[in-house]
């Protein structure tokens, strides 16, 4: 399974994404998750400690010189087609059969313009969705510029993470135009923090036909936990995960049924 995960900032992207890549390796299959939000929290989601979470790749100045024959500024020439097929193996964190890894705040030129760093980014999200065969969860921004058309088609689904706040449903629905562009069409809602089945029933009719595939409760637990580790380097599912791990693994059940 190859599951990009967006929404409204705080919706829960975060916490879905580290639901699904534990719940994912929980049969040993080997995972990448992918932290393409430049506001990166995905490591600590997993339970990784402050003082060893991986740099992210689009601050990493040496490599992008190396690999796209950039120097300083954005003056010359550089390599379109870096050399990423090692990179994950290089770089990734390894949080049991999780291999993480952060891409960091890409800045953006002005105008379009390309940049070493979104070069090298871009070419390492190309092999990983189009020559890899491991399960892939990618946290994303509200937004999904990270992916072109190719990597886009690529990805088996598209989850939208909603809240029973008020704007969610809209972001999720403005990201269907985005997605609908880049020909994404497997587009799946979850709705988190839910307190109330009410909420549930408002959601499902604000959200103009996508499909809801589950709902995560609102869970002062989820608030402050994260997923730890065993003493053999194993993800192990505890506390909220744990309590939820039904929940996700049903979404992943429709998933796999509607991909
Ligand atoms: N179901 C839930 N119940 C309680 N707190 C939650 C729930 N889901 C997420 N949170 C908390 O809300 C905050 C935002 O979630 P996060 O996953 O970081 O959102 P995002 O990645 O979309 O910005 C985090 O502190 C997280 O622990
Ligand atoms: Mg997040």
């Amino acid at each position: 399974m190859k599951i990009a995960i967006s929404g409204k900032g705080g919706v829960g992207k975060t916490t879905l994404s580290a639901m699904l890549a534990t719940a994912l390796s929980a049969g040993h299959a080997q995972v990448i998750a992918i932290d393409a939000d430049p506001d990166a929290n995905l490591a600590a989601a997993l339970g990784v400690p402050a003082d060893q979470q991986p740099a992210p790749l689009g601050e990493m100045k040496e490599l992008i010189a190396e690999r796209t024959g950039a120097s300083e500024g954005y003056g010359g020439y550089f390599k379109l087609n870096p050399k990423v097929d090692d990179i994950p193996d290089k770089f990734a964190a390894r949080i049991g059969n999780v291999h993480l890894l952060v891409l960091g705040g890409v800045k953006k030129g002005g105008g379009g313009c390309i940049c070493p760093a979104t070069v090298l980014i871009k070419a390492l999200l190309s092999h990983l969705l189009l020559h890899r065969d491991d399960s892939i969860i990618m946290d994303m921004e509200a937004g999904i510029e990270h992916l072109g058309r190719a990597t886009a088609e690529s990805m088996d689904a598209l989850v939208l993470v909603v809240d029973d706040g008020p704007w969610s449903v809209q972001t999720a629905i403005r990201t269907r135009e985005l997605a609908a562009d880049l020909g994404m069409t497997r587009l799946f809602v979850v709705a988190n923090r839910i307190a109330d089945p009410a909420d549930v029933e408002r959601i499902s009719r604000q959200l103009d036909g996508l499909p809801l595939i589950g709902q995560i409760p609102l869970d002062n637990s989820i608030r402050n936990g994260a997923a730890t580790l065993t003493g053999d380097g194993q993800l192990q599912p505890t506390g909220w995960l744990a309590d939820n791990l039904q929940v996700v693994d049903a979404i992943l059940a429709r998933l796999r049924e509607s991909t």
